[in-house]
């Protein structure tokens, strides 16, 4: 039997071992990591993280042929095959600071497999990591083997957060780079046995170990490209009334564009895009490359644009002044269907608000008010470190209240702003919540969920990104 353990039990390695130990009953999946906690949680009926049809997978396998432990060695050493998909931050010192990437917890956990081996393996690298990480891994195991032979893989993942399943079982592709030699190619192979359990053939792509590596920083540069490109017209078409939907739909019926990720929004945000491109940023410079390196730093330059756009806006609609003034937020997710935070806009836009003195009353679905009051008083970067390195949730941040209901955080609300696309959020009874609010009533539509013409005739001033402004808010003077 083969036997697989994957070292970290996070949002990337906790889902995908979780699915390949449900396509392949005959090989035993362990996930293993340092957090008690995350394991706890893992083996328990309230999994560490939300994910549509994550649950009915892992009820499927757990105790048969998937396992969640902290006893990492004894797995490790046991394993033929070990992906690690551990934490990779952003530097926040030192050189390369604020762009590299921080490989404290790959070369530990590299240094781990190294002591604990006692036959050969293949090494896996699942988390997103700078070009030639693998090169460096390579050289800490082979320095440190006692003669055991270690292979290294590239696997990047693809999944996106709230579809993973889906995006597990149907894959657009599957990559694995791997050396070019007789025993790289053996290693390719034993990986790709695995996905072909599920994963029609023509699906895997086969590279070289820096083509996978670059080719997973490139897809999210490419597709966060997208969204800043939609989002820097949607400052256009306010400021000329065009509708940045038409847009969306007239561009996206172009076979060559396509109509998907091209929703404008306060910003994208989520643990790879930002990251992955300074990273990518920080490659290029480090290359000499630096025409392209702007070319790349300007994806993330539009999209903080788009979030400070957002806070003006609600300022500047409200008199310029939002000091002491109740404002709802509805929704903290990056986005909807997964109640992660990790670089979410919101955090960006709250904090823009407090900065005014805004009161806010925070409803999203599936975010934990302990996450939200963290991640308000956490510093950039700060988020991507085990959990039991991250500073403790303060006991208030002032002004912030969180609320399990859309009714109660909008109740004597001046302004309502909806950061994420949550589909409750299209079904509210906005009558009822403009009955209860103050006057004017302010709605700041963040994701384009909500029905403009409809909000209008109930007398909310509504502004929707990328949409002919309201008559109320023409001409006010931060919104260009
Ligand atoms: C992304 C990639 O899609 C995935 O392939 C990779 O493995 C990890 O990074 P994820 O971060 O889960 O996945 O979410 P994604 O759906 O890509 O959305 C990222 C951000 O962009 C979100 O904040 C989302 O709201 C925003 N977005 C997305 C837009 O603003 N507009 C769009 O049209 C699409
Ligand atoms: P991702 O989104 O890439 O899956 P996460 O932050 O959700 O990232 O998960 C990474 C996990 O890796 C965390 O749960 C962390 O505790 C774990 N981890 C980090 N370093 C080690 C290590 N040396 N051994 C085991 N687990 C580790």
């Amino acid at each position: 039997m083969v036997k697989i353990c994957c070292i970290g039990a996070g949002y990337v390695g906790g889902p995908t071992m979780a699915v390949i130990a449900l396509k392949c009953p005959s090989i035993e999946v362990a996930v293993v990591d340092i957090s008690v906690a995350r394991i706890a949680a893992w083996n328990s009926d309230h999994l560490p993280i939300y994910e549509p049809g994550l649950d009915e997978v892992v009820k499927q396998c757990r105790g048969k042929n998937l396992f969640f432990s902290t006893n990492v060695e004894k797995h490790v050493s046991e394993a033929d095959i070990i992906f690690v998909s551990v934490n990779t931050p952003t530097k926040t010192r030192g050189l390369g600071a604020g762009k590299a990437a921080d490989l404290t917890y790959w070369e530990s956990a590299a240094r781990m497999i190294a002591n604990v081996s006692e036959t050969d393996k293949i090494v896996v690298e699942k988390s997103t990591v700078p070009v030639k990480t693998a090169e460096a891994i390579e050289k800490i195991l082979t320095h440190n083997s006692k003669g055991i032979k270690f292979q290294i893989l590239s696997n990047p993942e693809f999944l996106a957060e709230g579809t993973a399943i889906k995006d597990l079982f149907s894959p657009d592709r599957v990559l694995i780079g791997g050396r070019e030699t007789p025993d790289g190619q053996r290693a390719i192979k034993a990986l790709k046995d695995v996905y072909a359990h599920w994963v029609p053939e023509e699906r895997i792509i086969c590279t070289n170990l820096w083509s996978a590596e670059l080719s997973k920083l490139a897809a999210n540069a490419f597709l966060a490209q997208r969204i800043s490109s939609i989002n820097a017209m949607s400052a256009l078409c306010e400021a000329t009334g065009a509708d940045v939907s038409q847009v969306s739909h007239a561009i996206g019926k172009d076979t060559r564009i396509c109509p998907k990720f091209l929703n404008s929004s306060i910003g994208f945000g989520g643990s790879c895009f930002q990251k992955d491109i300074l990273n990518l940023v920080y490659i290029c410079e480090c290359n000499g490359l630096t025409d392209v390196a702007n070319y790349w730093k300007q994806i993330i330059k539009v999209n903080d644009y788009q979030k400070n756009r957002f806070v003006n806006c609600v300022v500047s609609s409200m008199f310029n002044t939002v000091s002491g003034k109740k404002i709802a937020i509805l929704g903290f997710a990056f986005k909807k269907d997964t109640g992660d935070t990790r670089e979410t806009p919101a955090i960006d836009v709250c904090k823009g608000l407090i900065g005014d003195k805004a009161r806010l009353s925070i409803y999203d679905p599936q975010v934990t008010k302990d996450q939200v009051l963290k991640d308000l008083s956490m510093d950039k970067f700060d988020w991507d470190h085990p959990v039991h390195l991250q500073p403790l949730s303060p006991s208030s941040v002032n002004q912030v209240t969180i609320v399990w209901d859309a009714y109660e955080a909008t109740k004597d609300a001046h302004g309502i702003c909806i950061l994420t696309e949550w589909d409750e959020f299209k079904t509210l009874d906005y009558q009822r919540i403009f009955d209860r609010m103050r006057k004017p009533a302010f709605v700041f539509d963040g994701r384009n969920v909500v029905n403009v013409e409809k909000l209008r005739e109930i007398g909310f001033i509504v502004y929707s990104i990328g949409k002919p402004l309201d008559p109320w808010l023409k001409g006010m003077p931060a919104l260009a």
